[in-house]
């Protein structure tokens, strides 16, 4: 049988583009309601997508140490939205971010067994460690750990998570009314862990979740990143824009995971795009340069030199990018040096890659008719360069509509993609077996061995 794609929606307040909220389309008042979510998810859900993405920073943005006025932020709480949502939809898989950088992994752990309890299986978790150093500011710290450190702790982090969700087996519920027995204590064990961040003894209060574990997601883009993804990450959210690196990047994973014993086929790739449909080119391309003409101008320097980590407010925007400067004052990012290596291939200016940083943050864009995007994501899967994609409509809800009503029926025709929801879990969406219990405590013995 052909590879099928794997879609993913990954939401946004208002929309990818930075100005997709003003769009006349969007309901700006509605960006903080439950109906905004919803309508997005019910959408999804009615693509068939396998899940819907909800990510966190912990932070906001600034400019000079103030408040920005002109960004959309009503970045509600991941856990929390998807928990409601998972009343309002039946297979769609809800996927939230959680930093393992200012968190308990006890609390995390229960957090997402609730949520996989909940929504009967759909839970997943993208596992970040966060970047950004403003974020530690909010967390009783004066900077971000290192980032090897940041990723040592996260491992720890996952593995008194996995041993947490495998304190019970799945055979230790009895709930036997007649005699009383809830559980078999001979089948739920404490996990005792005691590591260099964390000391857990267990075992979890919440009976094994339904899928075993939720599904661990993971996007680093720095090599101890790719290596924490390569180690447990069942998904891998990306963002190459050229067919040659994401086909590198999905072999590359594929050889990292094989140092940790894993499989391709236990790894689902998908990076992201950002498509602006229009019923001919003609009409796509209008659409874009409508949105683009919704970006104020303080807005695109701006989003510009936040992302960079380096003032170019003063600079002429006409002049080009000075990349070499940028590299040489701060070692970049891994986001930072993908927007860097594209404003080198391209040339741009300090205005041009405002406007590519403005319309999807670096990721893939694409300006088309439904037929020509449905002939990207085909070439893509049969290149090898994904496994399918995570959506990020420019402005939500019409954009990511076009997509569910004129792209989805062709990937469905070309035999590219489910007619149907064929399983009710999330992993069963993506393919990926249930852990068995124990089954990464086991790995990470061979691993150390
Ligand atoms: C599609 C995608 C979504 C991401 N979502 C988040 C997020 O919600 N929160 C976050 O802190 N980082 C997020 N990241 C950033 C990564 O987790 C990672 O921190 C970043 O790529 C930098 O890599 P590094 O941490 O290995 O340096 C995301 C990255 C990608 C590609």
């Amino acid at each position: 049988m052909t590879r099928q794609l794997h879609l993913g929606l990954f939401i946004y307040p208002g929309g990818h583009h930075i100005a997709g909220w003003r769009h006349p389309s969007v309901t700006a008042a509605g960006l903080s309601t439950l109906d905004f979510y919803r309508t997005a998810a019910q959408l999804a859900e009615r693509g068939k997508f396998d899940l819907f993405f909800v990510g966190d920073t912990l932070f906001t943005r600034e400019r000079d140490g103030r408040f920005f006025g002109r960004q959309a932020i009503s970045n509600l709480d991941p856990v929390s939205l998807l928990s409601t949502l998972s009343s309002v939809t039946e297979r769609l898989g809800l996927v939230g971010t959680l930093s393992t950088t200012y968190h308990e992994p006890y609390a995390i752990a229960s957090k997402f067994a609730t949520l996989d309890h909940l929504s009967r299986g759909r839970a997943g978790w993208n596992v970040v460690t966060t970047w950004e150093d403003k974020a530690a500011l909010n967390f009783s710290r004066d900077r971000s750990m290192e980032k090897a450190d940041r990723y040592i702790r996260g491992r720890e982090f996952i593995d008194v998570c996995t041993a947490l969700w495998d304190s019970w087996d799945d055979a230790a519920l009895l709930r036997d009314q007649a005699t009383g027995q809830f559980c078999d204590p001979a089948l739920i064990d404490r996990i005792d862990h005691r590591g260099d961040s964390f000391t857990v003894r267990g075992p979890l209060r919440q009976p094994r979740p339904p899928q075993g574990w939720p599904v661990l997601v993971q996007a680093g883009g720095s090599p101890p990143g790719r290596d924490f993804a390569a180690a447990v990450g069942e998904a891998i959210f990306t963002a190459q824009s050229r067919i040659e690196e994401a086909r590198e990047f999905r072999s590359s994973t594929h050889a990292r995971m094989a140092g940790y014993g894993r499989r391709p086929e236990e790894v689902v790739i998908m990076p992201g795009l950002s498509p602006l449909l229009g019923s001919t080119e003609a009409e796509a391309l209008r659409l874009e340069r409508e949105t683009g003409d919704l970006v104020h101008p303080d807005v695109g320097i701006w989003m510009l030199s936040e992302n960079l980590n380096f003032p170019l407010y003063e600079r002429d925007p006409h002049d080009l990018l000075p990349i070499e400067e940028i590299r040489r004052v701060k070692k970049p990012t891994a986001n930072a040096d993908t927007l860097l290596s594209e404003a080198a291939r391209q040339k741009l200016t300090i205005d041009g890659a405002a406007r590519f940083i403005a319309r999807s943050r670096a990721h893939q864009n694409f300006v088309g008719t439904p037929e020509q995007l449905a002939d990207l994501m085909e070439l893509w899967l049969k290149e090898g360069a994904c496994d399918g994609f995570n959506l990020m409509p420019p402005y939500f809800p019409d954009q990511l509509a076009v997509f569910v009503d004129q792209v989805v029926p062709v990937l469905q025709r070309r035999g590219l993609f489910r007619k149907e929801y064929e399983g009710t879990t999330l992993r069963e969406h993506l393919g990926l077996a249930k852990p068995v219990r124990g089954q990464f405590q086991r790995r990470l013995a061979r691993s150390a061995a």
